[in-house]
């Protein structure tokens, strides 16, 4: 797996003796190790859902709060849109506002001196009622066909990836986990040196039987 390889690769620089790579790199595997337990987790059905009601300006005030100094680092700004009858919604919080958050540090990261933008906003298909998370940046973009693999666990558009910004590839892994036990989705669309566009739906009510069942990303 991309995964162990990469943790074995930086295990033997540890070898090298280089202090600072050292701690850097125990960071990063305590990341990976905590997206893996999250993943697994959820494949064995222990990360339930914990669905309550919850206005949602407020929590994205609260997010927002906490990502702007994110946002900043690179010279962006972040704009917030949101839908002035945005009421409450019945969803799992902490794994709506890590979805929220996942995008969000996405978008700063591949963002240097440009925008991101956060909207929120309602939408209906049919009968049902969703809320519409859209999290648009101006930065790297991406190909069409890294696209479609984006959503799969350890997978970063290229090499140069995990070299130039870090990471492990989980964050969108999540995400994708995360929408599918609420009963949403998510979707991109992108345009390289264009900027990208993530799209989150999740049902104003979630039901709390929405299938926890959740198959690999396509
Ligand atoms: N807003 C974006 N603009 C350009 N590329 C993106 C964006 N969001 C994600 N990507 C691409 O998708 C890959 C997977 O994203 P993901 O969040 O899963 O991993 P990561 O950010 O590399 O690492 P982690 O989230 O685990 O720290 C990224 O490595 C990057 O190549
Ligand atoms: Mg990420």
């Amino acid at each position: 797996m991309a995964g162990s390889a990469k943790i074995a690769a930086r295990a033997s620089e540890h070898a090298t003796g280089d202090r600072h790579a050292e701690t850097i790199d125990r960071r990063i595997g305590r990341r990976v190790t905590h997206g893996i337990l999250d993943l697994s987790k959820i494949e064995a059905g222990k990360m339930p859902l914990t669905l309550e009601t919850f206005e949602i300006t407020a929590m994205i005030r609260e997010l927002t709060t906490a990502i702007e100094p994110v946002v900043r680092k690179n010279g962006n700004t972040l704009t917030t849109e949101l839908d002035p009858t945005l009421g409450t919604m019945y969803a799992d919080a902490v794994k709506t506002r890590q979805i929220l958050f996942n995008l969000l540090s996405n978008a700063a990261k591949f963002t240097t001196n440009g925008h991101v933008t956060l909207l929120v906003r309602r939408a209906t298909v049919g009968t049902a009622a969703f809320i519409e998370f859209v999290v648009v940046d101006t930065g790297v973009g991406l190909h069409q066909e890294q696209t479609q693999k984006l959503f799969r666990p350890f997978v970063q558009a290229d090499a140069s990836v995990s070299r130039k910004y870090g990471g492990t590839g989980l964050g969108l892994a999540l995400v994708w986990r995360f929408c599918q036990m609420m009963g949403g989705e998510v979707s991109v669309s992108s345009r390289p040196g264009h900027g990208s566009a993530f799209v989150v739906s999740v049902p104003e009510r979630v039901v709390p039987s929405a299938d926890p069942e959740i198959s690999h990303a396509a």
